[in-house]
């Protein structure tokens, strides 16, 4: 694996590089999750790029930005066990060069939800999402749906610019007891991490009560908030994934997506399920 820290070092290694080329972006601290991306992206394409870069424009002042687990060591191991060719792990500077002050600052789909509670954060992820699709030049990129948010903007924003990439969505993986895998789960006790499961309780029990016809969504979210338990609900809703506006009405036939946010201790977990009502 070609280990890329400067973006002279990336451009040269992407002229080397055979079509069709994935770029996987991440933040590290690599776990299940971004090794299905890679997994994903080393079957579908003749070379894979990942990238590890903490980006702090989508950080907000009083996030965990210096806290934020940093395991390169173990990264390396993982993304070279899984055949990626490029690793780009630049440094703060060389991302934004003195006096970046650019944004790419997405339209109404990033202003609720995780937008509303996290202002900046998605201007944040488009800007270094763009700039890592100009630097690395990928046919395609692979995104979790575990974040369905930042996916349906990244998809938006590369339609709204022309951006000549293909999004790929990959399936949220799971522990077994139904918690979405995320490096923040590093941060949770041996006690939070049972209390964690509630809030993929709480959309299981969306999903089923809406696939099953219950029109009552103010009842549904209310016995949302119940299942929990120990985590305390940042939001529960129900939105249709090309708005992300929460509904007050479920609407009949639709492809829809329970999406929550919950606080177990003082870690901030967010997931989100798929459903169609009858
Ligand atoms: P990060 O949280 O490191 O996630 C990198 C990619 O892994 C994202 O596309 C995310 O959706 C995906 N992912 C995380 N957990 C997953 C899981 N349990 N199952 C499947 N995919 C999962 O998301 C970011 O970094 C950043 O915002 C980034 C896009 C790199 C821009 O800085």
């Amino acid at each position: 694996m070609r280990v890329c820290r400067t973006v002279a070092e990336l451009r040269a290694a992407r002229r080397d590089a055979s079509s069709p080329v994935a770029l996987v972006p991440t933040m590290g601290a690599l776990h299940a999750g971004h090794e299905s991306l890679v997994a994903r992206a080393r079957g579908e394409c003749a070379s894979v790029i990942a990238s590890i870069f903490v980006n702090r424009l989508q950080f907000g002042p009083a996030e965990d930005l210096s806290t934020y687990p940093r395991t390169m060591d173990e990264d390396r191991t993982l993304l070279e066990r899984n055949g990626v060719d490029v690793l780009f792990a630049p440094s703060d500077a060389e991302m934004y060069p003195h006096g970046a002050q650019t944004r790419v600052v997405p339209g109404a789909l990033g202003e609720k939800l995780e937008g509303e509670r996290r202002p900046g954060h998605f201007a944040g992820v488009a800007t270094v999402v763009l700039k890592l699709f100009e630097l690395a030049e990928p046919d395609r990129a692979y995104f979790g749906e575990k974040d369905a948010q930042q996916l349906a903007v990244v998809r938006r924003m590369v339609v709204d610019l022309g951006v000549p990439v293909e999004v790929v969505a990959c399936a949220t993986v799971r522990e077994g007891d139904g918690l979405a895998v995320s490096s923040r789960n590093r941060y949770l006790s041996d006690a939070e991490r049972r209390d964690a499961v509630g809030l993929s309780r709480a959309l299981r029990f969306i999903v089923e009560a809406l696939e099953h016809g219950t029109t009552d969504l103010g009842a549904v979210l209310r016995g949302a908030r119940a299942e929990l338990g120990a985590l305390r609900a940042d939001y529960l809703e129900v939105v249709d994934p090309r708005a992300f506006v929460p509904l007050e009405v479920v609407p009949r036939a639709a492809d829809l997506l329970a999406v929550g946010a919950a606080y177990c201790g003082s870690t901030r977990l967010i997931d989100n399920m798929k459903l169609r009502t009858p």
